[in-house]
């Protein structure tokens, strides 16, 4: 039986993203397709979607004269394999910033109602709001879709049954009291098993709470969110709900990211060709200004924040130098982090190259030139830098969390002896630890052999999305049959 979803994400790539939510919500579409499942996504219609979308007009498939409080437009479009619906909403999303914040980086103070809206919006979607449209399940992705259910158990007619997933349970849309009497809500939705949290609303517990099922994007994830060290304050509500919560790893777009056929590269290659990636080390140094040497150049592609580790990273910089080895760093956030960085570079001129900013283009060329890529993560709950460095040749080096642990395979003796090892894990983010495993790398590097092991191991794995979206497309059948 072939059945329809409605994805709901605040990010999807190649419309608009900010991180790993986009490549995922914008990937399962393609994932799902082969097992029978017709995926549509509803998307805020920020102004870089519409420019992405170019003079494409859309169909106009429903106007609200008030969407909690404001007009808006359910617009139907295409991109792609992307079968999509826009919520436009000019008063909340025609904004120049970012999706979540302005240009400064503050969080728009609205986002509770921008995002709200957009639950709403996908509850009316499940309850037919649109003639000849319906849907078998809503999955929401994110504290930002998460009202969905909310809106789908307390307002709409309840039959449609959804899904939650946690890309990162350290966001969680959380918001005074205040605005719960502007959510549109039955009074009965103003309790531990509604909106409620802490005194106030949470959006992401409104979704944990209401929906038919939770998944996490790794296994290993779904188990480190029942303790309080990474549940975040939720993790009583994941372990009560244990029985419908479970991890699928992300997959990765395996024509976005090929090495044989990437345009972004100087010099393409595959598995058998790993030579030709020496032209892609030589673009990488020139693009960070690094002096060539024999050691290995080290990269990060990254969001700077603590959940990264990056603090960490940027004070061990000086001792990665010291091993011989180089740094080309990729990146933006905190901007003390930030500042950290640039100052490592100041103090190595031709070791370390940093560039702030976002660059998807750059992104892939380090991975075909990079060595290696270091995620020295406090927790990740998937992560896909790794992934992308293993398909890549760009061996990873990783703190043994979440989706990190899940998807390499330490460099340990009987992995090398059996020849399965394909990056370096490391336990806990501390300064010793993340030295000692950059000096296992450094020297493993220096063993030419080992090195191309681990490479080949790497880009041999099948990180393709067949194995998860199977998982979804099961989990979605299972859901829809209760
Ligand atoms: P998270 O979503 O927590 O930031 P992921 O590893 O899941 O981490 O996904 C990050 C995604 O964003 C990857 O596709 C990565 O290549 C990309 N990315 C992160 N920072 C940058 C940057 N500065 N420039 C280009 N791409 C970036
Ligand atoms: C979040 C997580 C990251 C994950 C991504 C996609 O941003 O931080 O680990 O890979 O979502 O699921």
């Amino acid at each position: 039986m072939s059945l329809h979803v409605l994805s709901v994400a605040s990010e999807a790539y190649p419309l608009i993203k900010t991180g790993g939510l986009a490549d995922v919500a914008g990937a399962l579409p393609g994932a799902l397709a082969p097992h029978g499942v017709a995926m549509t996504t509803l998307l805020p219609a920020y102004p870089a979607v519409v420019h992405s979308l170019g003079k494409a007009k859309g169909k106009v498939m429903h106007r609200y004269a008030d969407l909690l409080g404001v007009e808006a437009r359910l617009v139907r479009h295409r991109l792609g394999a992307l079968e999509l619906i826009l919520l436009d909403a000019p008063a909340l999303f025609a904004r120049d910033g970012g999706p979540y914040s302005d240009r400064n980086g503050a969080e728009w103070p609205d986002n509770w109602r921008r995002f709200a809206a957009l639950g709403r919006a996908a509850a009316d979607l499940a309850d037919g709001l649109v003639p000849d449209l319906s849907f078998d399940l809503v999955h929401a992705h994110d504290w930002q879709a998460a009202m969905a259910p909310a809106y789908m158990k307390f307002t709409g007619a309840g039959r449609t049954p959804s899904l939650v997933t946690i890309h990162n349970l350290a966001f969680q849309g959380r918001f005074g009291a205040d605005i719960f009497p502007r959510l549109g809500l039955p009074a009965e939705a103003f309790s531990i098993h509604g909106v409620e949290y802490f005194g106030g609303v949470g959006f992401l517990k409104a979704g944990l709470q209401t929906t038919s099922a939770i998944t996490t994007v790794s296994p290993t994830y779904a188990d480190e969110i029942r303790d309080p060290e990474f549940g975040m304050g939720l993790e009583g509500l994941v372990s009560a709900r244990r029985d419908v919560v479970s991890g699928i790893v992300n997959g990765i777009d395996t024509e976005v990211w090929n090495p044989a056929s990437d345009p972004h590269l100087a010099a393409p290659y595959a598995l058998s060709s790993l030579s030709k990636r020496v032209a892609n080390r030589r673009a990488v140094e020139s693009a960070f200004d690094l002096t060539e040497g024999d050691g290995p150049i080290f990269c990060v592609v990254s969001r700077l924040t603590w959940q990264k580790g990056m603090d960490v990273l940027a004070d061990v910089a000086d001792s990665l130098v010291g091993m011989g080895a180089r740094l080309a760093l990729l990146g933006s956030g905190d901007p003390a982090l930030e500042a950290a960085f640039m100052a490592a570079a100041g103090r190595h001129p031709g070791r370390i190259g940093v560039r702030i900013g976002y660059d998807e283009p750059l992104s892939h060329l380090m991975q075909a030139g990079a060595d290696a890529i270091l995620i020295p993560s406090r927790f990740e709950p998937c992560g896909l830098t790794q992934l992308y460095g293993l398909r890549y040749g760009c061996v990873p080096v990783v703190a043994r969390t979440g989706g990190l642990a899940d998807t390499v395979i330490d460099a340990n003796e009987a992995a090398l002896a059996a020849r399965v090892a394909t990056g370096f894990q490391f336990h806990g983010v501390t300064h010793d630890a993340v030295i000692r495993a950059l000096q296992r790398a450094v020297a493993a590097f220096a063993q030419p052999k080992v090195w191309a092991s681990l490479q080949k191991q790497g880009m041999k794995a099948d990180f393709s999305w067949g194995r998860s979206g199977q998982l979804y497309a099961d989990l979605y059948h299972r859901l829809t049959a209760a």
